[in-house]
């Protein structure tokens, strides 16, 4: 794991092209902060990992500390020292060389950063993208595979502005070079920020190398607007779905469907389009159809849907639910529901049927209770079980029920108005024709 390397994540930006009160860094992508990303590619690097905040910072630490130890958060002199120039400054380095990544770039993966590290002889060694329309970007100026130059948009001259060869903002600093250089920078620009990028005028005028590495648009995207957020989430989510199926899932119109990072999908399974599959679930050897969402659920060897919803903490095994069916931290072990049912907080064992309508009641407005449902019961449509409950196994629940109390092996229960019929009630209610 450990190149060499010691990694600066820029995260101390305003982000104020996101109109929100919300750190741009902690906006989401398939389920999980931008910076989640940037710290997560970065581990597999590195273990001398430094993140630099000053907008909401404690927000953005405490966010991040749920998922990682060991990584240091530095808070950048922000009043004195604005920019990335000023977010690099100050910095206790374990390594040789220091890879600067941004924050807002979700989209970076480990194996385009090793890339970074096969430069031996350069004091920088800086991303390029090779665009047709840099506009936004800092433009970099190229001579004998060597950059002599680099120039924000804001400081361009009219030449400048035609070049398309862009700066992706990710940089492999020698981190000798870094420490004695970073004193040498000023804030004589548009912006009147210290500029990381005023690195590279110095390390040339030194006679040192600064190598330009050429990378791929769609893993360098910087996230400035609610516009890039959406685009980088579409990239991030390709991806995701082209992995799946190249493992052997089936997916239908897969553009329509939603998988956040942490979901896994194993065997022959399959999804529908507008299947949304969130949070830690696992789907087994299942199909999955239209318009349904599981949650943080395990589904193995099931079918749902089309339009069911699986909520958090639910296991099915062998169960097949039908239309509108929702199930919530229940255990589902070889049962079918068909239609349109609510099953909370409940257990239902093999060969059982739940009909259309049936309700687990299991909230009283302050408590929630639990339902246990046996092996082979058949519960008749637009039953209420009224938790909390037990029906023993091969137990009958007539249609309409409404089940206050435990029901024992054997037993049929049934709840039910006496109906009766109204002769000739129809002609003297509305007249006769
Ligand atoms: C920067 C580059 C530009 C490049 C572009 C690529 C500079 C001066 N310019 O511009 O050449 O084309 O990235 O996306 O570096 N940040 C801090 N502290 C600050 C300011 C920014 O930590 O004081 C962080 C931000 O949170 C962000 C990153 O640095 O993660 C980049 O800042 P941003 O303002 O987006 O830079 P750009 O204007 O895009
Ligand atoms: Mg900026």
């Amino acid at each position: 794991m450990n190149k060499n390397i010691s990694i600066i994540i820029l995260a101390a930006g305003k982000g104020s092209r996101m109109k929100s009160s919300t750190p741009k860094v902690l906006h989401k992508i398939s389920g999980f902060e931008m910076l989640y990303y940037s710290i997560k590619e970065a581990q597999e690097l590195s273990d001398d990992i430094h993140v630099v905040l000053y907008h909401q910072a404690s927000r953005v630490q405490e966010a991040m500390e749920k998922y990682f130890t060991g990584v240091n958060f530095t808070m950048q002199d922000h009043d004195n020292y604005p920019g990335t120039g000023g977010a690099v400054m100050g910095m206790n380095l374990k390594y040789e060389n220091t890879l600067v990544l941004n924050g807002d770039m979700p989209l970076i993966q480990k194996s385009e950063l090793e890339k970074f590290l096969d430069y031996k002889d350069s004091a920088i060694v800086m991303s390029v993208l090779d665009l047709n329309d840099a506009s936004g970007y800092g433009r970099v100026i190229i001579q004998n595979d060597n950059v002599q130059k680099i120039v924000e948009q804001k400081d361009c001259n009219d030449a400048e502005l035609k070049v398309n060869i862009a700066n992706a903002g990710i940089y492999c600093f020698n981190t000798k070079f870094l420490n004695e250089n970073l004193a040498k920078l000023n804030n004589n620009n548009a912006q009147e920020e210290y500029y990381i990028t005023d690195l590279i005028e110095l390390a040339i005028n030194q006679n040192l190398k600064v190598s330009p590495l050429v990378v791929d648009e769609d893993n360098f995207k910087g996230v400035n607007s609610k516009f890039d957020l959406a685009n980088a989430e579409v990239l991030h989510q390709n991806r995701i779905k082209k992995e799946f199926m190249t493992a052997g899932i089936i997916m239908r119109m897969p553009d329509t469907i939603y998988i956040e990072a942490n979901v896994k999908i194993e065997g022959e399974s399959i999804l529908e389009n507008n299947v949304t599959l969130l949070g830690n679930t696992t789907i087994i050897n299942s199909h999955i159809k239209t318009s349904s969402v599981v949650e943080d659920s395990i589904l193995d060897n099931s079918d749902i849907g089309p339009m069911a919803r699986v909520r958090p903490a639910s296991v099915l095994k062998d169960t097949h639910l039908g239309n509108f069916v929702e199930v919530k931290k229940s255990n589902l072990n070889g049962v079918k529901a068909g239609h349109l049912a609510y099953l909370g907080d409940s257990t239902i064992d093999t060969g059982t049927n739940i009909g259309a309508g049936t309700i687990t009641c299991n909230y009283d407005g302050v408590s929630k209770y639990k339902t246990i449902i046996g092996k082979n019961v058949f519960i008749g449509s637009d039953s209420q079980l009224i938790a909390p409950i037990t029906l023993e196994d091969d137990t009958i629940i007539a249609a309409g029920s409404t089940v206050s109390s435990d029901v024992k092996s054997g037993e049929l229960f049934i709840s039910r108005a006496k109906g009766r019929t109204i002769k000739d009630f129809f002609y003297k209610f509305f007249g006769k024709k």
